[in-house]
């Protein structure tokens, strides 16, 4: 066994747990429950490595701790903007995520939110089970067709490129996009994606717009009330990259009047707090950051940070570090 202390700061899938557990000495959290600032901060000084997960902010303050023992922070996750990476680097702190393990099931979580907002299914849902539903008839609860549609993708990363792939092969999707970063060709060609030159001209040109940009300081409010305004009345926005890209109280505006038709929604600005406003609205979907919430995804996620953690007290490079 290593001689490493380890806290996990919530509860992963029992088989990640059992793992580290054999190889660490690993404080687990049984409970559940959220870390307060004043414990995580606590944890730097008390454990060799913290992993923490999005819903812990690993701020300045807490890796300001005095004094210091922790040495790697690897996180559950692939977004890392809940962590200040520029004063763990100041303190001499490695940083991993978990890329590529939650590719696939975040993307199919986007598409369910794409189909469930233009067929309106979440709303049919609760219709029914109000025992609301007096029978079929040719104008009950018309949504949006899906096949053939234009998709923009704000980002054309990896979970883009997998939502593309599902959108154009499944549903004979048109693919339009705008990255910050140059596309990989072979993906781009795969699915006859066109680039625009701006997310402006994504806007204008797409029925369904899906977000896969990083939670970054320079993409927050990428999606304001102006660039709501470009959507089509008929378009959708889908969100399952990180909440703070759309400007939650212009999108509720949007919703209200019409701007737009819908969107689906598995990340807020104010996460885990939702507007009430929002969640009053019928032409939205709504999920519990569910993007990668899959048995096998969230194991292999914790693998991937068991992987990180162990080329790292090895003295090797952590093959996910990010800082
Ligand atoms: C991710 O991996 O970024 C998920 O959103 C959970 O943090």
């Amino acid at each position: 066994m290593s001689e490493a202390r380890i806290l996990v700061t919530r509860r992963w899938p029992e088989q990640v747990e059992r793992h580290l557990q054999e190889t660490y000495d690993v404080q687990l959290n049984a409970d559940d429950r959220p870390l307060t600032a004043e414990e995580l901060q606590a944890a730097f000084r008390d454990y060799d490595a913290v992993l923490p997960t999005v819903s812990d902010r690993i701020t300045a303050e807490v890796m300001g701790a005095e004094p210091l023992k922790a040495r790697l922070v690897g996180n559950f996750g692939v977004g890392f903007n809940h962590i200040d990476v520029e004063a763990a680097k100041a303190r001499s702190l490695t940083v991993t995520n978990t890329p590529d393990v939650l590719t696939d099931c975040t993307a199919d979580l986007a598409m369910t939110l794409l189909l469930v907002a233009a067929r309106r299914a979440g709303e049919g849902e609760r219709h029914l089970r109000a025992g609301e539903w007096t029978g079929w008839r040719p104008t009950h609860m018309m949504g949006a067709k899906v096949t053939d549609k234009t998709l923009g993708l704000v980002g054309f990363g990896r979970i883009g490129k997998a939502v593309a792939r599902r959108a154009h092969y499944g549903f004979g999707m048109k693919i339009v996009y705008y990255d910050a970063y140059p596309a990989d060709p072979d993906a781009v060609a795969a699915v006859g994606a066109v680039s625009c030159s701006s997310v402006e001209e994504v806007l204008e040109r797409a029925d369904f717009v899906s977000l896969h940009c990083p939670g970054t300081a320079e993409n927050r409010h990428l999606i304001n009330a102006e660039r709501l305004s470009i959507m089509r009345p008929h378009a959708f926005l889908i969100n399952t990259a990180r909440g703070d890209i759309v400007e939650e109280a212009a999108l509720v505006t949007a919703l209200k009047a019409g701007t737009i038709a819908g969107a689906g929604l598995d990340v807020y600005e104010f996460e885990p707090k939702v507007s009430p406003e929002l969640a009053s609205l019928e032409n939205v979907v709504l999920l519990p950051h569910l993007g990668s919430a899959t048995e096998e995804t969230r194991v292999a996620m914790g693998m991937r940070v068991a992987q990180n953690v162990r080329a790292f007290f090895a003295g090797e490079s952590p093959p996910d570090r990010v800082a």
